[in-house]
């Protein structure tokens, strides 16, 4: 998309205006017209870089700074904003309803299938129906999003659409303009196009999907299902602001209409090619195109052997005719083209039935009913419970004891009831009536304005108070192993723990006590215990249970303090100035750091030694007291994960050379600033073979390099 030259002068660029925004400020009309025009280049290049290539090359910092210069230059004159501009992905207004529009070419569906013999028979009708054995097929992966339609004209986005009905779609430009992988302005030209319709599909990573339903369910919301209804509700969201806030990604797989026609791409891969070298996040890298059938099959059998470790979730392959020229012979079915095929992947939905619903009490003390199941397979795992979340989950669904239900369990996503299946039902199935008192401790329970959840309020709740000790316990927080729900239970029970910091003070001729420790397995416990002191402060905050603190948020303020004393006196406004906290998650942190009793826990931690500190950079190791900058695309593995490595091995990894630096580590398209400024302070530059060497006897190199083909699938 940018040539090494043109991206020097980019970043050239970027440069000189950071060093004029002061000027940009005051700039007259004339000149905020010429800075205007700047700044969008450079953002957009930013854009690209950050979304598209995933390696900016400035901080989040300056470009907030190119940004804010940009947007404050339009609000002055607004008569220089283009539809294009990259402040236009943020439309501050409420969109109201959406008008219904029409697609250039009908969105049709794609015919399955589900075995070998399904993709030879389609083999078999396409070379009858063109005349020729020579066939060629394209394979990209089938992303399981929400379908949307756009329309480029002279080379703007202007519109964006759903799927619809397949004739007509809701139209969501405004929405769509908030996904930064959807370029608001492409080249079309170049290749002779004025008009064009592509298709594509709106994704959510897995992660961050695991990331909103975490946050819906802290808040008492309905999770939703699978990545795909998360994006498909997204879209649909009425705030463009609130859609800009989930992590949204587009990709297009498909080039559905052309003016002038000659102009259409001849084969699918030009087409998606062209796409990519446009900008657009694509299949490219993972689309093979293939001469026969068999190797269309064992490239899907391949690709449903990974499908988990892919970050989107997939459910199949798509195989397309590569000749767009055999579009026309082939044709389509009222449904679908002749043209192209999905296989489908192995279903991860299954149908069971509920045998009874239990009440559990979590933490902060919601309770959530939970259904226990007739085991079931669902993707090669057994199901026998599933979170019917909260009451209303269970009034909208009509779910009742002794339903038959439908199962997903997409990915390593938990295990969902997608509906009720009604015709199965016999008369005899029961209402599921919630408890007014608490199963635990037997007091009475509220619903909270604006909740959704029943809560039990009583904080010494002997249910909240086992569930808080688990949590400190699991993986993600102190990680301590053989701290099960058991144990924390009879430990409960027997008075040796009553809060996390009794955990430290724990003896183990107390753990015997125990029935099933023995001297050994109690040593065991304690040990793991003695271990966890060290965890860091991230994983303490995370562990403590603060409501809507979760890893990711416990990770960015421990980046703002020195150690956890730190948090008697933090305001709301230094608080909310971190990244992703809003005032609720604010409130609540200080809420939980003005607790007497909270203190006291962190007090007894304190004293047995548990790290409440921010650690301080000393590590031993062989590459200690080195620092190490990493430039350009590396081999062997992201460049996070070679920083890991550095961190591991006691050296420090650092993204800004500066006259500390020891080594510049260079990959494969360097960024000019990086080796500039080397350069300039004489810092010693190294290959990434080098680099290698350095870290060989410590780390499994050549396993490093497979793992990496594995990951690069975007
Ligand atoms: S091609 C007329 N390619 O699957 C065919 N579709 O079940 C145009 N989908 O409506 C679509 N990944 O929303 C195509 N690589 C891919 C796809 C893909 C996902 C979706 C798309 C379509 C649905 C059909």
């Amino acid at each position: 998309m940018y040539t090494q030259e043109r991206e020097r002068e980019l970043i050239e660029l970027t440069r000189r205006l950071l060093k004029e925004l002061g000027t940009i400020k005051k700039a007259d009309f004339e000149k905020a017209k010429v800075y205007a025009e700047k700044l969008r280049e450079v953002i957009r290049y930013h854009d690209y870089k950050y979304y598209v290539q995933a390696s900016p090359v400035i901080s989040d910092y300056e470009y907030d700074q190119l940004f804010r210069a940009l947007r404050d230059l339009e609000k002055k004159y607004p008569t220089l904003i283009t539809p294009d501009s990259p402040t236009q992905r943020i439309p501050s207004e409420i969109t109201g309803k959406f008008p219904v529009v029409e697609h250039l070419s009908p969105m049709l569906s794609l015919d399955n299938a589900y075995s070998e013999d399904e993709l030879k028979e389609f083999d078999r009708r396409v070379k009858e129906a063109v005349g020729t054995d020579k066939v060629e097929y394209s394979v990209e992966p089938k992303y399981d999003g929400a379908g949307i339609a756009l329309v480029y004209e002279d080379d703007i986005f202007r519109r964006g659409s759903t799927r619809g009905d397949g004739e007509r779609g809701e139209e969501i430009t405004n929405n769509l303009k908030t996904i930064k992988t959807i370029p608001l302005r492409a080249d079309f030209s170049a290749f002779g196009i004025r008009l064009i319709e592509i298709r594509g599909e709106v994704l959510i990573s897995k992660e961050e999907f695991k990331k909103i339903n975490e946050e819906r369910i802290e808040e008492g919301l309905p999770p939703f299902a699978n990545p795909r209804n998360a994006s498909a509700g997204s879209i649909r969201l009425q705030n463009p602001r609130e859609v800009a806030s989930r992590k949204l990604d587009a990709v297009v797989y498909q080039v559905s209409y052309v003016e002038p026609e000659e102009k259409a791409p001849k084969t699918h891969y030009e087409a998606v090619r062209m796409l990519h070298i446009l900008g657009f996040k694509t299949p490219f890298p993972d689309m093979r195109v293939f001469d026969s059938i068999d190797g269309v099959i064992s490239y899907c059998r391949e690709w449903e052997e990974k499908r988990d470790m892919y970050p989107y979730e997939i459910d199949g392959m798509v195989i397309k005719v590569n000749n767009r020229e055999f579009y026309e012979a082939l044709g389509f079915t009222s449904h679908h083209p002749r043209w192209a095929i999905a296989f489908k992947f192995k279903a991860r939905q299954a149908t069971t039935r509920i045998l009874s619903v239990v009440f559990q009490v979590g933490r902060v003390g919601t309770i959530t009913p939970v259904a226990k199941l007739e085991p079931v397979q669902v993707g090669g795992v057994t199901v026998s419970s599933v979170s019917l979340f909260n009451e209303d989950f269970v009034k909208e669904k009509d779910i009742r004891v002794g339903d038959t239900v439908l199962i997903e369990r997409a990915g390593e996503v938990i295990p969902y009831v997608v509906s009720v299946v009604k015709e199965a039902r016999k008369g005899d199935e029961k209402p599921i009536v919630f408890p007014e008192t608490c199963p635990s401790c037997g007091s009475k329970l509220v619903k909270l304005p604006g909740e959704v959840a029943w809560r039990c309020i009583n904080i010494s709740c002997p249910a909240q108070v086992m569930q808080r000790i688990r949590h400190w316990a699991s993986r993600e927080a102190m990680d301590i192993k053989g701290l099960g729900e058991a144990t924390v239970k009879a430990l409960y029970k027997r008075g040796l723990v009553k809060d996390v910091g009794d955990l430290y003070y724990l003896k183990a001729k107390d753990i015997m006590t125990i029935p099933g420790f023995a001297y050994k397995s109690a040593m065991n416990l304690t040990n793991a215990i003695e271990d966890s002191k060290n965890r860091g402060l991230d994983r303490v905050l995370y562990g403590l249970g603060i409501r809507y603190v979760g890893l990711t948020t416990a990770k960015r303020l421990v980046k703002k303090v020195k150690s956890i004393w730190d948090f008697k006196n933090i305001t709301m406004e230094e608080l909310t100035r971190i990244e992703d906290i809003g005032p609720i998650v604010a409130r609540s942190i200080k809420e939980f750091f003005s607790r007497e009793e909270n203190w006291k826990v962190i007090e007894k931690l304190h004293k047995a030694g548990v790290k409440l500190e921010v650690e301080k950079i000393e590590r031993e190791g062989p590459l200690k007291g080195k620092v190490f900058v990493f430039t350009g695309t590396l081999r062997c593995c992201s460049r996070e994960k070679a920083g890991e490595i550095v961190e591991k091995l006691g050296g420090i990894f650092s993204n800004t050379v500066t006259s500390k630096t020891t080594y510049l580590v260079v990959g494969e398209d360097p960024g000019a600033t990086k080796m500039r400024r080397a350069d300039q302070l004489g810092i010693k530059k190294i290959s990434e073979e080098e680099f290698l060497e350095m870290i060989k006897d410590y780390v499994d190199v050549e396993k490093l390099s497979e793992e990496r083909k594995k990951m690069t699938l975007f």
